[in-house]
């Protein structure tokens, strides 16, 4: 079973979560600026010193999600497409910052739609990193590395080179680096087949 970092009890229709490694204020400043900007959030329903209870999100994760997609090898793209828009519009929001901790278990598909929890690892930096990291986190996601992950995530980043055509990123350092994030994190050794990602053509 998944531990997470905090304390949380799942009700019905809330959640309590109590922060005892996290930054409560991190989380709250973020939502308070979602909210600023007309971004779906849980709503917070009730808050204490070290508490936030939120309105309960009814939808799966992003995990739950992907996970069935690739026992039924179904195309994940398109829900990629729309954490793209998601996390566009979050740091249009949250200026400067970039969310940190871009983990498949802290976005939930309501009504269509992603909504993005848990931002008390928000960091300074660039959406380029929340993208670069989420491309590992899906790598990485067991069982890791399958054909069915390489090809998601070489399609996704095929995408993105067009959209980010301005100023041309350089996605395989990104990647490096976000790789280098994900070993530190799990003090791992992991290396990926940047071929499988970066070369020729689908
Ligand atoms: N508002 C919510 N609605 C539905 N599920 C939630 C909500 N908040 C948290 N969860 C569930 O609880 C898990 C842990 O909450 P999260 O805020 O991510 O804590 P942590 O910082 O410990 O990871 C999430 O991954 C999600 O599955
Ligand atoms: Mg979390």
């Amino acid at each position: 079973m998944r531990r997470y970092r905090n304390e949380i009890i799942i009700k019905p229709s809330s959640v309590i979560k109590k922060f005892t490694v996290g930054e409560i204020a991190l989380e709250k400043m973020v939502y308070k600026q979602l909210s600023l900007s007309n971004i779906k959030t849980a709503e917070i329903i009730e808050e204490g010193e070290d508490v936030l209870v939120f309105s309960r999100l009814d939808g799966p994760t992003m995990n739950a999600l992907f996970e069935t997609s690739e026992a039924h090898q179904d195309d994940f793209l398109p829900y990629l497409h729309e954490w793209e828009k998601y996390l566009r519009m979050w740091h249009e929001a949250i200026k400067d910052y970039r969310y940190g901790d871009v983990n498949m278990n802290n976005f939930i598909y309501v009504n269509h739609q992603w909504i993005g929890i848990d931002f008390e690892q928000i960091v300074i930096g660039t959406i380029e990193e929340d993208f670069s990291d989420m491309m590992c986190f899906i790598l990485f996601h067991s069982p890791k590395l399958t054909e069915y992950k390489y090809q998601l995530v070489r399609r996704w980043l095929q995408s993105l080179t067009k959209t980010d055509s301005q100023i041309p990123v350089n996605w395989e350092r990104k990647l490096q680096e976000a790789l280098g994030r994900l070993n530190q994190r799990r003090n791992s050794n992991e290396v990926l087949d940047m071929h499988k990602i970066m070369g020729g053509s689908v």
